[in-house]
This record gives C-alpha cells, sequence and structure tokens, in this order.
C-alpha cells in the first residue's frame, strides 16, 4: 500500500516541469466482482505510509517515437478522415467524434487550409448494415506562429467535430410542447443515443468522396446508482515514447469503456520548430526567444492515438505541456482546436473546464491553468455544477485536474497551493470522492518513526502516490482521496526528490503560502515505485469502488496497489437541494 498521513507544510516555488512519466489508472465499475477480504478498504484507514523500493534496473531513457516510425505517419489520401477520435457529451445520449483532414504544413509559406471545403459527416447506426443516421458537425484549422526570424510556423489540417445526438429534438421543447410526452419514457429514451448500446460510424465527406472505414463505440450506462461503465483508464503525462506505447498496449488489453487523460499530452513543446527534440528544454536550447513546439508530434500523437480513441472515448484536461505560448501570447491552440469537450452541454463556457456523467459517476474536470478564483468564471461554474449534483442519480463525485494539490515530490511540492487553497473547501463541501491528477510521478505520503524509505535517484519513468482521506492537510474521513498518476510514458525526467529532505525545504520567504509557509514538516513520505502504468477499478456499487494500480512491467492481472474507496453517505453527507424533478439528468 502506497498511503499517507498528510500533516506536513512546506512550500514549493519554482518547479521546472520536470517531473513526470508514466502512469494509467484504471476505473473499474463492476457489480459483480466479489468483495475480496485480502484488499484493504479506506475504512480500515487511516493508514500509515508505505515506500515501495525502486528497481533500477527498469530506470530507462523514455525515448520519443520518431517520424520515421509508420504508427505516425499519414496512411490516408488527401481528404480522407484521420485522427479519429470519440469524446464524451454530458450524458449518455450524446458523443463526439473529431477528425482530421488535409495535411498540416509546416514552414516560411504555409497557407491556411479553407475548414468550409471539406464538410463534416458522420454517418452511424446500431447495425454495420443501416448507417440510417447522419449528423454534421462544424470545422476548424488552427495556426501555431512565431514571428522570430529563424522559427518555422505551422497550420493545421482541417479539424472536425462532429456530436451526435441522435436528434435535434431537445427534451426540453418536447416537455415545452407537450406534457403528454412526459409521461412516455420509450419516447425519451429515443430522442438521443441509447445508452450502453454499441453504435458503428463512419465519418468524412461523402461528396469528394472521403469517408473513412467503418468503426464502432459504445455509448455509457444510464445514470443511476447501481449502473457503471465496466472500467475506466487513467492517464497522465503520456507523451509519445516507446514507454508511452507500452502504456496503451497495456490500457487496450484492460479493455476500458472511458479514458481519462489529466493532462500534458504530445510533449511537442520539448521540440523547436524545426523538429529538433530535447529531454530538457530548458537545458538544450536556452536561446530561442519563445517556447517553441513542433506542432507535428500532435499530429504523429492522433494518428498513434487512433487506434484507441477511435473505439474508447477519452476525455482530456489541459495541462502545462499544452500552454504552449505562440504569437500575440495566444495559448493552448492545439488542446482547444483538436479536442471535442462537452462544455456547451456542461454549461461552461471554456475548454479548460467541463462536467460530464458516465454512468453513477459525475465527472468534473478542472482548468489549472486559468483562473480559479472566487470570482472567476471557473469557480461560479464549478459551483452551479456541483450544485447541480444529484447524487441519488450519480453517487460519485470524481474530480480531476492536473498539478497535485497534495503530493510529496520536491518537484512541483505545493505548486497548486493557490487553487487548493481557493478550491478545497467547495469541492469537500459536495463531498467530492477521488481526486485524480498527473504532473508529476509521486507516491504518497508521510513517513512516521519506522518507516523505512526507499530513495529513486536516477529513476527515469515514474511512479506513483495515493493518499488517505484528506482535506486542508488534516486527515479527515469525508476528504477526498487524492491519486497522482503523472507517469504515461513521456520523455522527461523522473521526479526524484522529496520536499522532506534534508535541504530540499524551500525558503520560506519564497512561499506565497499565507498558512505554512514557515513550516517544513519532515514526517512526510511517498514512495517511488516501480511504475509505469496504472489501473483504476472503480466497482460494486453507489459506496464501494475498487482502486487497482498496474505497472508497465508487470505482467497482466498482477496489481502494484489496490484499495477498495468506500463512500459514507451517511457520515458524510453532501450539499444538495434536490430541484423539481427533470428528466435531463438520466
Ligand atoms: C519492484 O521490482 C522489483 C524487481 O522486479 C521487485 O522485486 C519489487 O518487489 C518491485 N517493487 C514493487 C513495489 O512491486
Ligand atoms: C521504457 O522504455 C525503455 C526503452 O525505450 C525500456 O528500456 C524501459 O524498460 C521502459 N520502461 C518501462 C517501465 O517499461
Ligand atoms: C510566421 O508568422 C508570423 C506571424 O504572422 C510572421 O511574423 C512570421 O514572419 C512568420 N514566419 C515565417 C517563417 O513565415
Ligand atoms: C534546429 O535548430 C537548432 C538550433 O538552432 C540546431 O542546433 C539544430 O541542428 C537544428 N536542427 C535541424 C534539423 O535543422
Ligand atoms: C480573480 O481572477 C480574476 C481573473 O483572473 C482577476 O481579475 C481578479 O482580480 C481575481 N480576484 C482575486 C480576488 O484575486
Ligand atoms: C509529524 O510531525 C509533527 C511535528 O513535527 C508531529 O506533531 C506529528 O506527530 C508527526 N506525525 C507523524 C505521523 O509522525
Ligand atoms: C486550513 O488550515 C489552515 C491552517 O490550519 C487554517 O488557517 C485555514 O482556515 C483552514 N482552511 C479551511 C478552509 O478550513
Ligand atoms: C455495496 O457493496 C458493499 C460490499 O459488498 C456492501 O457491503 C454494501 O452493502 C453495498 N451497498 C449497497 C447499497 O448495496
Amino acid at each position: 500500500m502506497l498511503l499517507t498521513k498528510l500533516s506536513w507544510p512546506c512550500l514549493f516555488q519554482g518547479s521546472l516541469f520536470f517531473a513526470i512519466s508514466c502512469n494509467l489508472i484504471f476505473l473499474l465499475l463492476n457489480h459483480h466482482l466479489a468483495i475480496r477480504a485480502d484488499i484493504p478498504s479506506t475504512l480500515d484507514g487511516p493508514f500509515a505510509p508505505v515506500t515501495v523500493p525502486y528497481d533500477f534496473s527498469l530506470r530507462g531513457n523514455a525515448v520519443d517515437i520518431p517520424d520515421s516510425d509508420p504508427r505516425v505517419r499519414r496512411r490516408v489520401g488527401e481528404f480522407e478522415p484521420e485522427q479519429i477520435s470519440l469524446s464524451l457529451s454530458a450524458t449518455y445520449d450524446s458523443l463526439w467524434i473529431s477528425w482530421i483532414t488535409g495535411e498540416f504544413q509546416i514552414g516560411d509559406n504555409i497557407k491556411p487550409l479553407d475548414p468550409e471545403s471539406v464538410s463534416s459527416i458522420v454517418r452511424y447506426g446500431t447495425s454495420r448494415n443501416s448507417l440510417s443516421h447522419e449528423a454534421t458537425g462544424y470545422s476548424l484549422v488552427y495556426n501555431q506562429l512565431y514571428p522570430f526570424e529563424g522559427l518555422q510556423n505551422y497550420t493545421s489540417g482541417i479539424i472536425h467535430h462532429v456530436r451526435l445526438t441522435g436528434s435535434s429534438i431537445s427534451l426540453e421543447s418536447i416537455l415545452y410542447l407537450s406534457t403528454v410526452v412526459v409521461i412516455n419514457p420509450v419516447l425519451i429514451v429515443c430522442i438521443g443515443l441509447k445508452p450502453s448500446t454499441l453504435y458503428d460510424y463512419q465519418c468524412g465527406d461523402p461528396s469528394i468522396p472521403a469517408m473513412s472505414d467503418i468503426y464502432s463505440f459504445s455509448t455509457m450506462p444510464v445514470s443511476g446508482p447501481r449502473s457503471y461503465p465496466n472500467r475506466i483508464a487513467i492517464v497522465g503525462d503520456l507523451g509519445l515514447t516507446y514507454n508511452t506505447t507500452t502504456t496503451i498496449s497495456h490500457l487496450i488489453s484492460n479493455k476500458p469503456d472511458l479514458v481519462l487523460l489529466v493532462g500534458d499530452v504530445s510533449y511537442a513543446n520539448l521540440y523547436l520548430t524545426n523538429g529538433t527534440g530535447s529531454d530538457c528544454y530548458a537545458c538544450s536550447f536556452p536561446e530561442t526567444p519563445i517556447h517553441e513546439t513542433y506542432q507535428p508530434r500532435w499530429d504523429y500523437w492522433g494518428r498513434f492515438m487512433q487506434n484507441l480513441v477511435s473505439k474508447i472515448p477519452i476525455m482530456v484536461v489541459e495541462g502545462n505541456h499544452e500552454i504552449e505560448e505562440q504569437a500575440e501570447k495566444q495559448t493552448f491552440a492545439a488542446y482547444s482546436s483538436r479536442f471535442a469537450f462537452p462544455s456547451e452541454e456542461s454549461g461552461s463556457s471554456s475548454s479548460f473546464y467541463y462536467s460530464f456523467n458516465a454512468g453513477g459517476i459525475h465527472f468534473i474536470m478542472l482548468g489549472a491553468y486559468i483562473s480559479y478564483n472566487k470570482s472567476a468564471d471557473q469557480y461560479k461554474w464549478l459551483e452551479s455544477d456541483l450544485a447541480s449534483v444529484d447524487r441519488s442519480v450519480t453517487p460519485w463525485l470524481i474530480a480531476a485536474w492536473h498539478p497535485p494539490w497534495y503530493s510529496s515530490y520536491k518537484a512541483h511540492y505545493r505548486e497548486a497551493e493557490c487553487m487548493r487553497v481557493e478550491m478545497e473547501e467547495l469541492l469537500y463541501s459536495y463531498g467530492v470522492d477521488i481526486v485524480f491528477n498527473g504532473h508529476l510521478s509521486v507516491v504518497i505520503g508521510s513517513s512516521p518513526k519506522g518507516t523505512i524509505r526507499y530513495r529513486n535517484r536516477l529513476a527515469k519513468v515514474h511512479a506513483y502516490e495515493r493518499s488517505n482521506r484528506v482535506y486542508n492537510y488534516t486527515l479527515d474521513p469525508c476528504g477526498p482521496v487524492y491519486i497522482t498518476v503523472g507517469d504515461g510514458g513521456n520523455r522527461e525526467k523522473m521526479a526524484i526528490e522529496h520536499a522532506d529532505e534534508p535541504g530540499n525545504c524551500p525558503e520560506p520567504s519564497t512561499t506565497p503560502d499565507p498558512y505554512m509557509g514557515d513550516l517544513c514538516a519532515t514526517n512526510f513520505t511517498f514512495g517511488p515505485a516501480n511504475v509505469s502504468s496504472l489501473l483504476t477499478l472503480l466497482v460494486k456499487n453507489e459506496t464501494w469502488a475498487l482502486w487497482s494500480w498496474h505497472r508497465n512491467q508487470d505482467s497482466h492481472g498482477k496489481v502494484g496497489d489496490q484499495i477498495y474507496i468506500v463512500r459514507q453517505p451517511d457520515k458524510c453527507p453532501v450539499h444538495y437541494t434536490p430541484p423539481k424533478r427533470s428528466f435531463a439528468s438520466y
């Protein structure tokens, strides 16, 4: 077990984004699994921290897949769809399909393609012989421009996003039109996609003609306390290295129903615009006038991932590697353009934060790199989103964002403290059960006397950290469990130093923390592990979920960490006043 007692402090400031590596988590919700007596539950906690030895033989250099690799080469004709991906809408009855047509350009004389020149059409249906429905979406291109001598500009292929809704008639308009309809639940179910149903689809522009092959996806189950997706994979800090490919193979072999990517996607910002990359951008290219990126890495990533995400929806939230500043201080262009998000459907006005349901789980994705203070739009949206969660429909409330609030590594240590101070109380008051973060490869901790602590000095490739239930640096049976999974396989170095090691506690004067700035406890730990990938299984029912961590180096079926996360709704009541009954949440 990798657990923690958090009663620490010490503020961390000037991290260079150097932690990370390989993580993948799965949430599996499966009512059929019997509870196993040999697996602990959070009810047995709080636990003393455990630090796991690091296996130095696994310390390899994570090497990026080169552009010559067949898995990242373009394999389609001029306007045929590629980089096909799925993402969920806010509820099971709707889903996004995205793809790219036309080749990107990079260099001096780039001319953006006309997004209107290729239409955005999806044909779909519940049987391969009848792609009888059709949905139309929108298209765009984005540019990554550097107004500096010697730097190359980029313009993307045409990016298409189409939302399948089954019908353009909204439930609200039906309710408005006729109260008779309301008493016919069959009709209501027929309005959008059906739950837990396999659909076939094909995307592209039939007039060229340039349609894709036929792919399939399954919709999420209906939201309800006994209804969960079978397995949810969570990965962080993925990148596109040979280790990433191991993580993704591992993930595919575990057959998830949904993938969450908690930030740091392609690592295109470890490259100059001429395609030269480095494991340590800041060390290698100190002279560049701006932090350059090599946007074709995004296209390589999209091509590599298609095999997975053309079948399984992926939900992405931004990390620091997506900032990608360019001309006129524009940021996040690739992130915001390439993925579809259920922002509008979840009442958000931004691609940086949104929410969605997956069966009886309500997921909230938060933005750590835009304003989150109490007067910011994000905070107001979060308040109203939380207030609308009916825990009798979605008992599990899970939040995710990129930089961890609680972690024991020196790198990024308490970097997200300002966000924690603004938002923690609100999340706590609504009884968030689990928080997923990336950004770091970490293992949790506190180290009571006698705990053996291992240190991995030069490890590359990840670690893993899971906390006891915690709130405001205090163990709290109603606080969330924090799980950090910042090591999907990217090429940056592993975080190896811990803030509680002698000399590692940041200078109090460098900390903006109003509460704990002058403290640096020596009693929390962490446990760099052998790591690589993480699987979480959230199981059973509205109060019991099984969390499992699986590592790349382990054989299938072996787990690195496993615990039942148990909700206690009787002990930890949540703020919720049911509004007038609405069918929309079902
Ligand atoms: C790490 O790997 C080594 C060798 O494979 C193994 O002996 C050790 O138990 C592993 N540690 C954990 C926590 O699995
Ligand atoms: C990561 O990949 C390298 C080769 O690029 C390999 O040596 C190393 O064992 C891999 N690490 C893991 C944890 O799979
Ligand atoms: C890239 O775009 C910027 C902004 O439009 C422009 O100033 C610059 O000259 C362009 N660079 C090249 C190499 O075309
Ligand atoms: C890219 O630019 C860097 C810095 O100027 C240089 O060292 C490197 O050789 C260039 N790479 C290519 C492929 O031109
Ligand atoms: C909150 O953030 C907004 C937008 O960034 C900023 O304008 C405002 O001053 C901030 N308010 C506080 C109290 O920090
Ligand atoms: C952690 O340190 C604090 C102060 O140094 C002490 O009060 C507390 O008991 C310690 N906790 C553990 C678990 O050792
Ligand atoms: C968190 O703990 C600090 C230090 O004990 C305290 O000053 C602060 O008020 C607490 N915050 C909340 C929201 O309870
Ligand atoms: C959920 O599963 C646990 C473990 O089997 C069981 O103890 C509990 O009673 C179940 N709760 C409900 C509401 O079914």
